[in-house]
């Protein structure tokens, strides 16, 4: 059995799924989900299905033992971003490396980079009057959102799209794919992005 951390700082909507599709699982459990925000749903929601969940203030993130430590506790072999908004230090990344994978709300390289999350997302595609959007999921590495690429899925973008239609049409696509492509890569952790 492999234990992931699922990394959250807002609704908790992803975790919520990938919780729910692991709940039968015989090769993957969520252990443990860390945000750095204690007010936000996502702690009500994991708790709800049983998954406990623990708050780090921003000094902690970056020193990385206290994180490095709790992870531990929970024997975690792997750690999935699930709109997690803080970016991951040198101790995390050395800790696991290649073992934290991220979900970007588009199809990177378009869209991303430091500011770029949820809504602020949206706007951006609908203000470039992109045709087509999706998500990305890739590993994490020094850099916001530059890390290998693993997985893209797109969705088209309407000219009467709002910002709020291409977040309907993307989280359709994330609660889709994400706990599918975590599976291939938890249960295969040297599995080529190619070959995911
Ligand atoms: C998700 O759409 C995820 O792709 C995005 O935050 C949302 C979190 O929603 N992540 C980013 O924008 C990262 N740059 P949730 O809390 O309901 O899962």
């Amino acid at each position: 059995m492999k234990n992931i951390a699922i990394f959250a700082s807002g609704s908790g909507t992803n975790a919520e799924n990938i919780i729910r599709y692991f709940s039968d699982s015989e090769t993957i459990k969520v252990a443990v989900v860390l945000s750095n925000n204690r007010h936000v749903k996502v702690h009500e929601r994991v708790n709800n299905l049983g998954v406990p969940s623990f708050v780090f203030s921003r000094e902690e993130f970056v020193a990385g033992t206290p994180i490095i430590n709790k992870l531990a506790e929970f024997r975690v072999d792997f750690i999935i971003l699930a709109g997690f908004m803080n970016k991951i230090a040198a101790p995390l990344l050395k800790a696991f490396p290649d073992k934290i994978i991220n979900i970007h709300p588009a199809l990177l390289p378009k869209h991303g980079g430091k500011g770029m999350f949820g809504m602020h997302v949206y706007n951006a595609v609908v203000a470039a009057g992109d045709r087509e959007s999706g998500i990305t999921i890739h590993y994490i590495n020094e850099n916001y959102d530059e890390g290998d690429i693993i997985f893209q899925a797109t969705c088209p973008v309407l000219s009467t799209d709002t910002p709020d239609d291409v977040a309907t049409k993307v989280h359709a696509l994330e609660y889709a794919h994400y706990p599918k492509i975590i599976e291939k890569v938890v249960n295969h952790p040297n599995i080529h992005p190619e070959d995911v």
